[in-house]
């Protein structure tokens, strides 16, 4: 029995396909390589010492899909595929409609056809919109979001809500991230954005080997004690985990849908975060403080109980884990 992971070859889909081979699992990916490059297929491979299938196609088309389903025997999939840059859906909201939502539709509707029915789904703290309350629980109002990419998260996070409620043989895991940074400790695979970061961290690190001058911080007048926004930062391969986690509770326990935040529990402010690459690389980072962005909130963190508790799941690794990796990735890329 075989996982699928639809965007497996993208940042934190190959994270995950390493902790499963890593777990003994069968894996097979699908990607198109729009958001990804063909060669952390055989990172993953030099990493684990593990072979798996691979498949280069959009999971949209219902046809490729199913021949998936035909040549392998799938029991659960974790869907990683999608667009996820905010800024850019605001500019193309028809193309992240399309691809993310009518991507999760094709999956699902194939996945019924072979009774294949546990589906784990890559959510987003952007869900909660400006967060009813911090720290953030899953049981927070979700809504208010404020583009065109949160819209398909939540929009996805209903439309499998409904489908639980037409098919309780469904198991469902919706996995609400906050922010992924850092990268495998190999250094051979991390996050690669193309063109100039939007995020944070890729930014910063750009800023610390000298591809990029300096770091925009964006407000500096937030209900923060340094007025700069503060965030949930979780080190990818933690995350990576916690879907392993997930796909026990459904392999094991099943029957459900269920929802989990996953995070480590604490804020860093922007500046927290320049410090600790000042320190962990010996490197100046310089920065200049610009208006808000549009659409930031000014704190977003989780209460990680929840996935503790149902789980048995929390983050391990240190702010010192986050920084360090993704600069040992940058350096050696
Ligand atoms: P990523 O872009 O690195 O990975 C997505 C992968 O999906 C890429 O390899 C891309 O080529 C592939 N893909 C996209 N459209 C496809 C299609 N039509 N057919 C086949 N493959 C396709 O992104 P990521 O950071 O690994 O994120 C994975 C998931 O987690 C996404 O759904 C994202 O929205 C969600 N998420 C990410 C973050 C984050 O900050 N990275 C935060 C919250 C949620
Ligand atoms: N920031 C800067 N300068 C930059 C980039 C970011 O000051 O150049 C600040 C932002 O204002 C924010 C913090 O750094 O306060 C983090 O910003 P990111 O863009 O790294 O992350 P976001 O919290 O805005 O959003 C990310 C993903 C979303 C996802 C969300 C929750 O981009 O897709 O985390 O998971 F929905």
């Amino acid at each position: 029995m075989a996982i699928l992971l639809p965007g497996g070859a993208g940042y934190i889909g190959s994270h995950t396909a390493i902790e499963l081979l890593e777990a003994g699992k069968e894996v097979v990916i699908i990607d198109n390589f729009s958001n990804s490059n063909p060669k952390v297929l055989d990172c993953i491979k030099k990493i684990t010492n593990k072979d798996f299938k691979f498949y280069e196609m959009d999971y949209r088309n219902k046809e490729d899909l199913k021949k998936v389903f035909e040549e392998n025997q799938i029991d659960a999939v974790i869907n990683f595929a999608g667009f996820k840059a905010v800024g850019e859906s605001v500019e193309k909201p028809i193309e992240y409609y399309e691809n993310n939502i009518i991507g999760a539709l094709a999956l699902l509707d194939v996945m019924r056809k072979y009774n294949c029915k546990k589906f784990i789904f890559s959510s987003s703290a952007t869900v909660y919109g400006e967060p009813e309350k911090i720290p953030v629980t899953e049981d927070c109002r979700v809504g208010g979001t404020t583009n065109p990419y949160g819209n398909t998260k939540l929009f996805i996070e209903q439309i499998l809500k409904d489908v639980y409620t037409s098919d309780s043989t469904f198991d469902i895991c919706i996995l609400r991230y906050f922010n992924p940074v850092g990268a495998h400790e190999s250094g051979l695979i991390g996050e690669e954005p193309q063109g100039i970061p939007n995020n944070l961290i890729p930014y910063i690190v750009r800023v610390a080997n000298g591809e990029l001058k300096e770091l925009s911080v964006f407000g500096d007048d937030y209900d923060t004690p340094d007025g700069t926004g503060i965030r949930d930062y979780i080190h990818v391969v933690d995350l990576a985990k916690g879907h392993i986690k997930a796909l026990d509770k459904i392999e094991k326990e099943g029957k459900g849908l269920f929802i989990y935040n996953l995070g480590t529990g604490t804020g860093y402010s922007v500046l927290d975060m320049v410090k600790a690459f000042e320190k962990t690389t010996g490197k100046k980072i310089p920065y200049k403080i610009v208006g808000r962005r549009d659409g930031d909130v000014a704190v977003s963190y989780t209460d990680p109980s929840k996935a503790k508790k149902e789980l048995d799941w929390e983050a391990t690794k240190t702010l010192e884990d986050m920084c360090k990796d993704s600069w040992n990735y940058i350096i050696n890329r």
